[in-house]
């Protein structure tokens, strides 16, 4: 039997519409790693165990099984629709116009749901790469991020929430200098930014920008994603889950250092999402944040372990005349053209 952890002991965030989501999710992309049976079979108990956030995308190519996941979870009475709080992402190739919509048709029809709760931008540029592209690969067609390129993404996004598809909508993979140039055209402005977050890449000033603004930071790869796509290695990738410090505190809390990681994040405010397809891991990953938190002493000792270490660099993304992964995260402060 699956340990049950009763959502109404999970924190919630207010969003800047007055709703409220759940202050820990669970992840969904299996890495090219894990299949949509597993995934799935992981949401189904996830569900069970507690769990009332779900982060999809359309990309992750497994929306169909985890839709069947939820229709039996709703059939057998477990969960009500809106007691889940499901999120999508439209992927890179369909940002054309019209697209977004049946991007979005087709994630609901696959979820099997009249609606989602919050709908994202998954990169804030078209540039696709093949699934399970190397590391490498760059695609011909790929261009630097244009802000009418994006707001014409925006606005479909802003139309699925007038059509009731989605009940907010969001933005992942951004920077400030993005989001200084898209914010104040925004109709509809994002509830959440989805964004790397880990102990040893903490984003402060995307995070303090967020938190200023009413944006919920939502935070992925939480744990470092040790299961990470291989293209999305690097020799000077630091693991989070073997740092010193981290380690330490893990020892003192009697529990595996991902732990450490899950608390640090919600005591600090993001929303993380972890992935796991063990049931022992996401239960427990759902679990820790019932009990036992961090001390304040404990939460000084992880600021001071940022690293500055994004894992996710996207250089799959770029485009030609590109220098670098760099360019995508307009690391001098403004806009890489
Ligand atoms: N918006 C975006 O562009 C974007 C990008 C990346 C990810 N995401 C989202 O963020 C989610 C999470 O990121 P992620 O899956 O890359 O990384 P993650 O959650 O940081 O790491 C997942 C891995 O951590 C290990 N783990 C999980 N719980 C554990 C526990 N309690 N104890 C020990 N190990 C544990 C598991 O490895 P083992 O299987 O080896 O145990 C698991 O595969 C994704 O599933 C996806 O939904 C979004």
């Amino acid at each position: 039997m699956t340990t049950f952890i009763d959502p109404k002991l999970i924190p919630q965030r207010k969003l800047y519409t007055g709703d409220y989501m759940p202050a820990i999710g669970m992840g969904t992309f299996g890495s090219d790693r894990f299949t949509p049976e597993q995934i799935s079979a992981a949401v189904s108990g996830a569900i069970e165990a507690g769990y009332r956030l779900f982060d999809c995308a359309a990309v992750y190519g497994n929306e169909d099984q985890i839709g069947e996941v939820f229709r039996a979870a709703f059939d057998k009475g477990t969960v009500k629709r809106e007691e889940l709080f499901i999120m999508t992402k439209v992927w890179n190739d369909m940002q054309g116009k019209g697209d977004v919509l049946l991007s979005c048709a087709k994630s609901l029809r696959d979820l099997q749901l009249d609606y989602v709760d919050l709908f994202f931008v998954h990169w804030p540029f078209p540039n696709y790469h093949a699934p399970g592209a190397s590391g490498d690969s760059r695609n011909p067609d790929s261009k630097p991020f244009n802000v009418d390129q994006f707001m014409q993404t925006w606005r479909q996004c802003e139309r699925l929430v007038d059509m009731g598809l989605t009940r907010h909508i969001g933005m992942s993979n951004m920077t400030i200098p993005k989001l200084e140039a898209v914010l104040p055209l925004c109709r509809i402005k994002p509830v959440a930014i989805e964004m790397e977050l880990h102990p040893c890449f903490q984003q402060p000033e995307l995070y303090d920008y967020c938190v200023a603004r009413d944006i919920q930071p939502i935070g992925f790869c939480p744990i470092g994603s040790p299961t990470r796509p291989d293209r999305d290695k690097t020799d000077d990738d630091i693991t989070d889950i073997e740092v010193p410090e981290l380690v330490e505190i893990a020892k003192a809390h009697n529990v595996h250092p991902a732990i450490i990681c899950i608390k640090w994040a919600v005591q600090r405010g993001q929303i993380p999402i972890p992935f796991s397809i063990r049931e022992n891991e996401y239960v427990s990953n759902l679990k820790c944040v019932t009990e036992d938190p961090l001390t304040e002493e404990e939460m000084d000792i992880l600021e001071t372990i940022d690293r500055n270490n994004r894992l996710i660099k996207g250089q799959v993304f770029l485009w030609e005349g590109a220098k670098g992964w760099e360019d995508l995260w307009d690391l001098d402060g403004t806009i890489t053209k």
